[in-house]
């Protein structure tokens, strides 16, 4: 089995916007930073693997006169981006190799990203260099530790092997952010239980291209995956709709004077 997950975003750029939860609004760590925050210079705020863009676009009416960058490594998804809003800066390059200078960004963030970028401790140290003195770091994302009872686990196990070791824990994150530097590291939990009808979530693995689980397994442990879901469609006697479970993580850290 391979060690982490390696999803070519390239190649689904222009699939990616396709699902509706992937709509963002004005990010509301963002609105409460700004309450907290007098400025005396322009804000500046940099998004960390920040795909095709949604979240500093609708970042723009909250921070009109912000400086925005959006980082990413894919071409193809920056390319997304640009097709929005031209007058956001949309640079690529490896969320672990941030080309600014030191203390240039008040806000910076990082939404379903982190689990890809290798170096990891390297990106947090960049965060933290590159963060002015009274910023704040926003990491948000999935925590497979907390919820392998997650459907897409439940019938893609391959996937929760390979979240697992490319999601870090909760603990690592926290540790590392502290040892960096980072002050008052605060960490979130959102838990969100719901029901999955199987019938429809079918027709929504059957899209593989638009899920980066699916895409991270092996096609012999998706085919199954998919083969058992259509079993339990057909059956009649099998339930159509499961409790389904997940959880969302939110880290925040704030760089104080020394
Ligand atoms: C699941 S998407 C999240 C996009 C966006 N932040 C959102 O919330 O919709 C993950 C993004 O991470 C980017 N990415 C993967 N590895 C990266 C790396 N090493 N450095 C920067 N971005 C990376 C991918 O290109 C992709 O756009």
């Amino acid at each position: 089995m391979r060690a982490h997950s390696s999803v070519d975003y390239d190649a689904i750029a222009h699939l990616y916007d396709s699902q509706p939860y992937r709509g963002k609004v004005a990010d509301p760590e963002l609105v409460t930073f700004m309450a907290q925050r007098a400025f005396a210079e322009r804000p500046s705020i940099l998004d960390i693997a920040c795909g095709t863009g949604s979240q500093l676009v609708a970042n723009c009416s909250i921070v009109p006169n912000a400086r925005l960058v959006g980082l990413d490594r894919s071409f193809g998804m920056l390319r997304q981006a640009r097709l929005k809003v031209r007058d956001i800066a949309w640079i690529q390059a490896d969320g672990a190799m941030l080309p600014f200078q030191p203390e240039s960004f008040d806000f910076i963030t990082c939404q379903f990203g982190f689990h890809h970028v290798p170096d990891k401790a390297g990106m947090l140290r960049a965060v933290f260099q590159t963060l002015r003195c009274d910023g704040r770091f926003v990491m948000r994302n999935l925590c497979p530790q907390e919820n392998p009872d997650w459907l897409y686990y439940d019938y893609f196990q391959e996937a929760l092997a390979i979240d697992l070791a490319d999601f870090w824990p909760p603990e690592t994150i926290v540790a590392t952010m502290e040892a960096i530097g980072f002050a008052t590291v605060t960490v979130e939990l959102e838990h969100l239980r719901f029901e999955q009808d199987l019938r429809v979530w079918l027709d929504t693995v059957r899209r593989r291209d638009t899920n980066s689980q699916l895409m991270a397994i092996s096609d012999r442990a998706y085919e199954a995956g998919v083969h058992r879901l259509e079993r339990e469609v057909a059956d009649r006697a099998a339930p159509k709709v499961r409790a389904d479970h997940l959880c969302l993580i939110t880290i925040r850290g704030n760089k104080k004077d020394r």
